[in-house]
């Protein structure tokens, strides 16, 4: 099904977000044939960009992969690329934009459709919200237009979604006063990964996994976001961020809500977002001494020396923003009772990976134990490894006997690659949310009571590490897996991070 004719309207488009990820993710929608004939894109941002934006956006979509420069579509498709200069808190530039976006209607027949991108600093969000609805521009104007197309405006707004419960909930309500709750799609791109969208087919599109995807056969779930990248010139940003505001409230809390949450009785938005938030209900408040916050000190990463957190730019020199963050936690329910949940995310670690770690028991009789040491390993439990990202696919570690005339043990994996499997991919995971928003379907998004319910959980541990500033910060050197305080975490509890 491709979308209706619609203008989508990007604000905070200078932005490195629009050039490295919306504009190439929209071109893969258009090579892909995904898009509406009838379509246009604006970037609204305050610098007088006119001239350059439109060919720096080309440049993005080239850099982005899987594009030549003389792909044929691609020249059509910059020309439909407009941009309009405004500050976001002059109320006398949504008048300018909305006589252009009504001229690029007629230009382009795009019916009135509209798609709202907040990609901006998210105290603009409410500004710009508020103006959208006191310019008239947050519901269509009519109905359905002349042509017979239903006419209809949507927004999507970027992460942060508030920086606490109240704030998030404060958010909320403002923005739920100008759009109603099906017109607004809260993005976490980590939705729009193939490899997350799996976990649910994984689950429950086979037979046998879903069996024993509970308490009586895992011993316990490992999910790992680590960076080797820094902060990347973010500092301001990330000062009042750290790693469990950036990541783990979001992509985290997505991964999770995908391992643990029942099925739904259809793949429905409403269905599926009614099982992540009861996944997310049911887990305990987390006890601060169940996390562990970590920031990086200079160190080695790929074989440079890099600079630790506290010398980068614009980063207080004795801040107390935590570049990682571990923490352990429990879902009661039926399902999960019982099992941990270990959690680590952090900036400037060994290395870039996304995993999802699935511990099983061990079998009740250990049959082999007495052939650990002698050639073989031993026998070990059964280890499921969804790897989000990179090098895309899942394993299956299982223990296989060592050919030989005694019954020594090693271990074995049974692996799915996606390149393998389906070729490489140059998506970004945006293509897939953005024909979503234009199609109203709002599945993988997140939605109200899902976000207030994740911030619910961080709050506490964000006040209560607020109260108990960190007196070892740096305390762990970049290029290295994390503070040593999360080793320990799993260690007291006769467990180990599984090595990625
Ligand atoms: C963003 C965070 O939401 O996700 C960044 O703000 C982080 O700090 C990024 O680097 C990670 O996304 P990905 O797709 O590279 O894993």
């Amino acid at each position: 099904r491709t979308p209706d004719p619609c203008i989508v309207v990007i604000f905070g488009a200078s932005g490195d977000l629009t050039k490295r990820k919306l504009l190439p993710a929209l071109y893969h929608l258009e090579q892909a044939g995904l898009l509406p004939k009838d379509f246009a894109v604006v970037g609204v941002a305050r610098r007088p960009l006119e001239e350059s934006f439109a060919p720096d956006m080309k440049e993005g979509i080239v850099a982005g992969g899987g594009v030549e420069e003389s792909d044929p579509k691609l020249a059509p498709f910059v020309d439909r690329i407009q941009y309009h200069a405004m500050n976001f808190d002059d109320p006398s530039g949504y008048d300018a934009l909305k006589t252009k976006l009504a001229e690029l209607d007629n230009k382009y027949n795009t019916c009135g459709n509209r798609l709202f991108y907040l990609a901006t600093a998210p105290e603009y969000f409410s500004d710009i919200v508020n103006y959208l609805g006191e310019h008239g521009m947050a519901k269509p104007d009519v109905e359905t237009a002349p042509n017979g197309c239903k006419v209809w405006v949507r927004t999507i707004i970027e992460k942060p979604f508030g920086h606490d419960l109240n704030s998030a909930k404060a958010l909320n309500d403002e923005v739920n006063k100008v759009f109603s709750e099906d017109q607004i799609f809260r993005i976490d791109h980590y939705l729009g990964k193939e490899t997350v969208q799996n976990i649910l087919v994984f689950r429950f599109a086979n037979g046998i996994f879903e069996n024993v995807w509970n308490r009586n056969y895992i011993d316990h779930v490992e999910i790992t976001a680590a960076e080797s990248i820094g902060i990347e010139g973010r500092g301001p940003f990330y000062e009042t961020a750290g790693a469990l505001r950036d990541v783990v409230q979001n992509h985290v809390m997505e991964l999770l809500s995908f391992v643990a949450m029942e099925p739904p009785v259809s793949f429905e938005a409403s269905a599926v977002r009614a099982e992540k938030v009861k996944v997310w209900k049911a887990i305990t408040p987390i006890h601060p001494a169940d996390t562990v916050r970590g920031q990086y000190g200079p160190g080695i990463v790929d074989g440079k020396p890099v600079i630790g957190y506290r010398q980068e730019d614009r980063v207080h020199p004795r801040s107390q923003t935590e570049t990682y963050a571990a923490l352990r936690l429990e879902i009661e329910n039926w399902r999960w009772a019982g099992v941990p949940f270990y959690i680590r995310a952090g900036k400037r670690l060994a290395k870039r990976v996304t995993d999802i770690t699935i511990q099983f028991k061990q079998p009740p009789l250990l049959l082999f134990k007495d052939q650990q040491g002698k050639g073989g390993e031993g026998v070990k439990p059964n280890v499921l490894s969804m790897r989000i990202q990179p090098d895309e696919g899942i394993t299956l570690r299982f223990g296989a006997k060592i050919p030989g005339p005694s019954m020594n043990i090693g271990t074995v994996n049974m692996d799915f690659s996606y390149a393998e499997a389906f070729g490489k991919s140059s998506a970004n995971g945006y293509e897939r949310l953005l024909l979503d928003a234009m199609l109203g379907d709002g599945t993988l998004f997140a939605h109200r009571d899902g976000v207030e319910a994740t911030w619910a959980l961080m709050t506490p541990i964000l006040e209560a590490w607020k109260k108990d500033p960190v007196k070892d910060f740096p305390n762990y050197a970049a290029g290295t897996w994390g503070p040593s305080a999360a080793d320990a975490l799993l260690e007291s509890e006769g467990r180990k991070w599984r090595k990625l």
